[in-house]
Parts: C-alpha cells; structure tokens; sequence
C-alpha cells in the first residue's frame, strides 16, 4: 500500500496487486482534442513553448485529470527532446509534424554524437517533473516516460516522420556499425533521462518504441530490444522504499511479447492488434498488461464504446495486472465526451472481475 497517494490503483495493478476496479489513462491523454490545451498552446506560442515552460507543462498535465477521473499523470513533454538537448536542432512545422534542423546525415554527424548534460540540456523537464508533482498533491500518480532508442534514431536520421523508414533502414543495413553507435549513445542518454525523471518525483517509467513494429524479427531484436533491455536493467527500481514499476511499448510488438517481457519491466503495453487474453496467457504473471482499445474506437457512441471496453475486459478476464488504455495515442478529432464516457465504463465495468 502506498500512503503517500489517494488513489494508487494504476501502481498496484502494474505490480499485480489487488485493486478494486481496473485503473485508465490514455496515452496522449493531455493534447489537441482538449480546447482548453489548445488554449493554453496558444498562450505559450507553440507546442515546444509548453514543453519547455515547467508552468505550462504542469498546466496541460493536469488538464485532462480535471476533466476526467484518470488513475495517472503522464509528464507533458515528448520523446524527441533527448534528440534535441544532443543538438540535432527540433521543431515542428504546423501540420508536418515534428522536424530536426540537422539530422544525422553522415558518419561524421553519428560519430559526433554525445550523451546531453541532462541536468543542464534537460532540466526543464526535471523542473516539470518536480513541478507537476507538488500540484497533483498525492493524488495519482505520475509517469515520466522516453523514447526507445530505436524510435528515437528513426527519428534522429530521417529528420522527421516516415513512411517507409528508407534512411535509417538503409543504414542500418548498410552500416550496422554506425547504427549501432547512435543506439549506444541514445541508450545511454536515455537510461540517464529516466533515473532524473525518477529523481525528480515519477513514480513509474515508460518507454514508447512507437516503430519498433516496422522492423523484421532479427532487426527488432538486435537494433531495438537489446538496447530497451539495458535501459531496463539501468533504471533505479525503488525510491523512498516504493518500486518505480517499467513499462515497455513496442507499437506492433505483439508478435514478441514473450521477449518484451523478458527485459525485466513490470508491465507490456499492447496495441490494439492482439487479443489481451490470448496476450495473457502468453506471459502469464511475469508482467501486467497496458491497453488494448483501438483510438478510433473513440469516434464511434458512447454506446459502442461500452461494449468494446466490455469486450476487452472480458477477454483479460479476472484478478489484477491490467492497466486499461489505448493502443496508441488518442486522436486529435476525438470529441472530449467519448473521452468521458471510455473512463466511466472502465470504472463501472471493470467492478465484477476484481
Ligand atoms: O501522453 C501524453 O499526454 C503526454 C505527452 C506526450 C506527447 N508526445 C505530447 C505531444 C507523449 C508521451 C508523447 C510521446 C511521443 N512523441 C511519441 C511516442 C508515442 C506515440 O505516439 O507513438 C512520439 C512518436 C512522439 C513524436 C511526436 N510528437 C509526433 C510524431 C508528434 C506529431 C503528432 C501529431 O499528433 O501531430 C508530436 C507532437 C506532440 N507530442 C503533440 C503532443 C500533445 C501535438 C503537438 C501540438 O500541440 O500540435
């Protein structure tokens, strides 16, 4: 039990222990389908604005948890400061998503590469995380998360988002060596980012390996799990006497869960492709699970969205070790009060198998 929170539901269902109801959040919980984060967008003059000011990081953090009755916190932030603060220069054109000035193009750039001083290059999201945790006052608690290694190189040499993946692929089948350096660096810098994160006051860890699915099986295995693995294995597991429960997503990854839940993370995100049960069954009590709804699940009634939820916690059945989100982030064109009516059937629905 941890006295120190009103409602740490999300924690002990990570950790497999007894809880009342199934715990939610969703991933991009705080974002464009909430007018007041547009709002606040607007005050801070762009998306990067808020991230980089702790006050307007706090503000969207808490925004959805004033809507709706969510188990957890995530930090306001994104994967792709690590990148940024190792001076690949980031922005983000309106529509186009986000962009670095000067990807790594050549061998010289890779080998250039160093882990950032994340108390100086990073410290204003320490400074958020610290933040954000005075203001939610023990209420739930806050996950602090990165990137993966692998989705951050993508990234780092495409100089924005893919379709195809051509130019990190082509290295990383052309010149393993080099991408095996940026791994290195970016795994160091990011085992370092997390223990500040952890430092500062999160009480859990993600880690998004959004692309890690467009890899064959022997790529996902040696250019994005090995590295996910150490990070894992680096993390600080208890602070204060609580553990800091890890969680991995690999967006596509059902195919690997067994091997995702070998890293020694407490739990494995799923999206929406697999069958939570059937993911169950395959890695029994060794993790809990995080997911599984399909994000446009949310466009449809609040009618059919009650039955999907019914759908998926029937399907992962009864005890603890389910953390009910979506598959990935929640779309932008999401009307706030299906938003709504997905937390209160997770409440109401999931009583009975507890
Ligand atoms: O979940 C949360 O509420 C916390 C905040 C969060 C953001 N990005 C805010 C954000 C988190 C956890 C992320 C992670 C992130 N960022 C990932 C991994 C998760 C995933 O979705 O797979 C990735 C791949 C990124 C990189 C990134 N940042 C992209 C591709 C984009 C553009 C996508 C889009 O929807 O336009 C961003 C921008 C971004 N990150 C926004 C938000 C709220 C939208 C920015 C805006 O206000 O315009």
């Amino acid at each position: 039990m941890n006295f120190k929170l009103k409602n740490d539901t999300f924690l002990r269902a990570l950790l497999h222990q007894p809880t009342e109801y199934t715990p939610i959040w969703m991933m991009r919980q705080a974002g464009r389908y909430l007018p007041e984060y547009r709002e606040t967008r607007k005050q801070a003059g762009s998306f990067l604005g808020l991230c980089k000011n702790p006050d307007y990081a706090t503000e969207a953090t808490l925004q959805p948890l004033e809507r709706f009755p969510l188990d957890a916190a995530i930090l306001f932030s994104d994967i792709l400061t690590v990148p940024d603060a190792m001076g690949l220069g980031l922005y983000f054109s309106e529509g186009e998503g986000p962009k670095f000035k000067r990807p790594l193009r050549d061998a010289a750039a890779i080998k250039a590469l160093r882990v950032p001083d994340i108390g100086k290059d990073l410290r204003y999201v320490t400074d958020a995380v610290t933040q954000i945790r005075k203001a939610l006052n023990g209420s739930v608690p806050l996950i602090g998360f990165s990137g993966s290694p692998f989705t951050l190189s993508c990234y780092m040499v495409e100089g924005g988002g893919s379709d195809d993946y051509a130019k990190v692929k082509t290295l990383m089948y052309n010149e393993p060596k080099l991408m095996h350096h940026i791994l290195e660096v970016t795994t160091q810098a990011v085992i370092n980012y997390l223990n500040a994160q952890i430092e500062a006051g999160a009480q859990a860890v993600m880690i998004f390996d959004s692309w890690g699915g467009v890899l064959s099986h022997a790529a996902f295995h040696e250019f994005s799990l090995a590295y996910t693995h150490r990070i894992v294995e680096g993390l600080i597991k208890e602070k204060d006497g609580l553990k800091i429960p890890s969680i991995v997503f690999t967006k596509g990854g059902g195919l690997w869960l067994e091997s995702i839940a070998n890293t020694g993370c407490d739990a494995v995100g799923l999206d929406w492709n697999i069958d939570i049960g059937i993911a169950r069954q395959r890695v029994g009590n060794k993790v809990a699970l995080q997911g599984n709804m399909d994000p446009a699940v949310l466009f449809a009634s609040p009618d059919a969205i009650y039955k999907e939820v019914e759908h998926i916690l029937g399907s992962y059945g009864y005890g603890s070790g389910h953390v009910f989100n979506l598959g990935h982030g929640i779309s932008q064109h999401t009307d706030p009060e299906h938003a709504a009516a997905l937390v209160k059937a997770v409440h109401e629905l999931s009583r009975k198998y507890h």
